[in-house]
């Protein structure tokens, strides 16, 4: 059974689900080109190995699956979750070999502080301020203490966007490009320590600088 969306959600759902093949096409390589996110993925990677946790780990709001082959060959057995059902058959595609599921990132499909670590790369982004208290408090059920989350995010003023236009595709959905004080802020609250913090300009196409936030759960 499909279980009820609002509406919000379910546009955003449909967008993605339109958006799917494009960011394959877009985005496959696109690491290989990003030092700075390799970096930062591969701290988190350390570090997650490092708590003694295990290796199991879940890439939230995975989309096409680009991460996992990173995320593995670093050690970690990444499970990507993702609201979209064709973000998920495309990283079924692309990725055979790593494990993929459809489900909300406010009711994750895994046990209490079961992983070592979670990846949330821009997939926090479109949480109205409501939600995000019970979200983030659900990453922080997930990850066992002395854990990691990692976030990438286009950091701004807190307010919300229409995403999607551009993109020429007639789909639309609200973006918040938050602000490092809001997403320290959420994590905090949700029972997390900030490890790292970072940021770097716009480059190319980009419409907002980039924000990076490695927090560890408190035991
Ligand atoms: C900008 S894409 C990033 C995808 C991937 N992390 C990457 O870096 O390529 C954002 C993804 O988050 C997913 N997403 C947004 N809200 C979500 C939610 N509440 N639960 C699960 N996935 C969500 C979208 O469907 C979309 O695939």
């Amino acid at each position: 059974m499909v279980p009820t969306m609002d509406a919000k959600t379910e546009e955003l759902r449909a967008a993605h689900d339109v958006l799917a093949e494009f960011y394959a096409d877009r985005l496959a390589d696109a690491l290989n080109q990003m030092p700075i996110e390799q970096a930062l993925l591969g701290l988190f990677c350390n570090l997650a190995l490092a708590a003694g946790l295990g290796t199991g780990a879940g890439d939230i709001g995975c989309g096409t699956g680009r991460l996992a082959p990173y995320l593995a060959a670093r050690g970690l057995s990444p499970r990507g979750i993702d609201l979209s059902p064709e973000m998920i058959r495309v990283a079924r595609r692309d990725h055979p070999g790593f494990d993929f599921d459809v489900a909300d990132l406010r009711n994750l499909p895994f046990e209490d502080a079961s992983l070592a670590g979670v990846v949330c790369w821009y997939s926090l982004m479109f949480l109205a301020p409501p939600d995000r208290p019970a979200a983030f408090s659900e990453l922080a059920r997930v990850v066992g203490p002395g854990g990691y989350l990692v976030t990438a995010f286009k950091a701004g003023d807190d307010q919300v966007r229409r995403a999607g236009g551009s993109t020429g595709l007639g789909v639309e959905f609200d973006i918040y490009w938050l602000s490092p004080g809001e997403m320290e802020r959420q994590l905090t609250g949700a029972g997390f320590a900030t490890a790292f913090w970072g940021g770097r300009p716009a480059e190319g196409q980009e419409g907002s600088p980039q924000g990076y936030l490695l927090a560890r759960r408190c035991p």
